[in-house]
């Protein structure tokens, strides 16, 4: 289960009740587009079963995965084959289809001239451009590459509701998996838009379903209290969180964070800008800001219990480097120590500290931790004032675009 330390939030403010957060909980349970909130008590077996099967036939018969999609339909998928990396999986899994970069696209077509490939679509509405203009290149290279058997190798992950992606795949009988009606893109990591690619990658999706059920069943409190804690901050002056981690592999997680956080928060001339940092890398590169600088600041670090893989420090047999304090310890020891460090500098520097801890990085956390900053967000919007699960303001570059596209 997640684990929340506000002793670093409470030398700068009180925190609102947890029973606000848990009001604003309640209350998001009855908005439209909430279905994420029950969806791990409620995917089934056979479709956890069906997604790991087709999982498993594209690591079979592939050497490279690409996934097209884009915001929610992409970062949480990316977010897990990130974090965990499994023998058994494909060894390559690309993204595209959500930028409109030809570099990019030539790039990650050159990745491909010498490997065998399937292909993942995800798009909830399936007419996202970003994501339709790169299928097409990816229906092309199907068909010069596999001809007939082209779309065997394409699968598709899309809403419940009509869509001509959806008829498409319907018709031509692709592998196609439902993203409910009733979950948006970015609370959607738990259903086949993210478990699809997490299967594919050799990850264990039950024991990520299960992570988040036992998240949701049995520590609402956690999510609650992280929900309180932000809102209070950003009522006293603090409008920007950072949101760091000591470990690399969840370097993604970050990415995946600030969508959630930022479309669902930032409307109505409201909303804390999310800001994803990677430790200790950038406490090299924006230490000195986050110390120094303007003092609307907090910082969310997410740590785990147990680290996973570990390497001891040999002596310096060469030369003195004047390290030998760190000689026989471990890596990931000197992480933790790095981490209260910082978490100490900082709160000394005026910057409010919220840690969370996950047990380890497997899925079961990983489940837990992603279901956590669902719930948490969700609230957090309320107690704001605005409604999560809409986006308006992203349609209007889309209008803007179409329009110049069309002249
Ligand atoms: O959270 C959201 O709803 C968005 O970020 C979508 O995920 C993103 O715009 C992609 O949309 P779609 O899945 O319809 O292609």
């Amino acid at each position: 289960m997640i684990k929340i330390d506000l002793s670093g939030v409470l030398k700068f403010t009180g925190i609102l009740p947890r029973s606000d957060a848990k009001a604003a909980d309640e209350r998001s349970a009855q908005l439209p587009m909430s279905g994420w909130m029950s969806w791990p008590r409620e995917i089934t077996r056979r479709e956890i079963d069906a997604i790991t099967e087709a999982g498993r036939t594209i690591a079979r018969s592939s050497q490279a995965l690409v996934v097209l999609g884009a915001g929610g339909s992409s970062l949480g998928a990316r977010a897990l084959t990130d974090a965990l990396f499994r023998d058994g999986g494909v060894p390559d899994i690309l993204f595209g289809g959500d930028n409109l970069s030809g570099e990019y696209m030539s790039r990650l077509l050159k990745k491909l001239e010498s490997k065998d490939f399937s292909v993942v679509v995800t798009s909830k509405t399936g007419s996202t451009t970003e994501t339709l203009a790169t299928l097409r290149i990816f229906l092309k290279l199907l068909r010069e590459r596999y001809g007939a058997e082209a779309l065997s190798r394409l699968y598709v992950t899309t809403g419940a509701g009509p869509s001509a992606l959806r008829r498409f795949a319907e018709e031509k009988g692709c592998a196609l998996f439902d993203i409910p009606r009733e979950i948006g893109g970015r609370y959607s990591v738990l259903t086949a838009s993210g478990l699809l690619t997490a299967a594919a990658g050799g990850l264990d999706i039950t024991a990520l379903i299960d992570g988040a059920v036992r998240e949701m069943e049995s520590n609402a409190e956690a999510a609650w209290d992280y929900a309180a804690a932000r809102q209070s901050l950003y009522r006293g002056g603090f409008k920007t969180e950072l949101f760091a981690s000591f470990e690399p592999a969840l370097g993604s997680f970050g990415d995946w964070w600030r969508q959630l956080y930022g479309e669902s928060e930032g409307k109505e001339g409201r909303g804390i800008f999310p800001a994803p940092l990677h430790y200790t890398g950038d406490l090299h590169s924006m230490g000195q800001y986050v110390q120094e600088g303007p003092r609307d600041l907090f910082e969310t670090i997410v740590s785990l219990g147990e680290a996973g893989g570990d390497v001891a420090i040999p002596g310096n047999g060469e030369f003195d480097d004047g390290f030998d304090f760190l000689t026989g310890r471990s890596l990931n020891s000197v992480n933790e120590i790095a981490l209260g460090a910082v978490k100490n500098t900082h709160i000394s520097g005026g910057v409010p500290v919220i840690e969370i801890r996950a047990p380890k990085l497997d899925e079961s956390s990983l489940g837990a931790l992603m279901y956590f900053f669902e719930r948490a967000c969700a609230s957090s919007a309320i107690l704001s004032g605005v409604t999560p699960f809409e986006q308006p303001g992203v349609e209007a570059y889309k209008k803007q675009m179409f329009q110049m596209l069309k002249d």
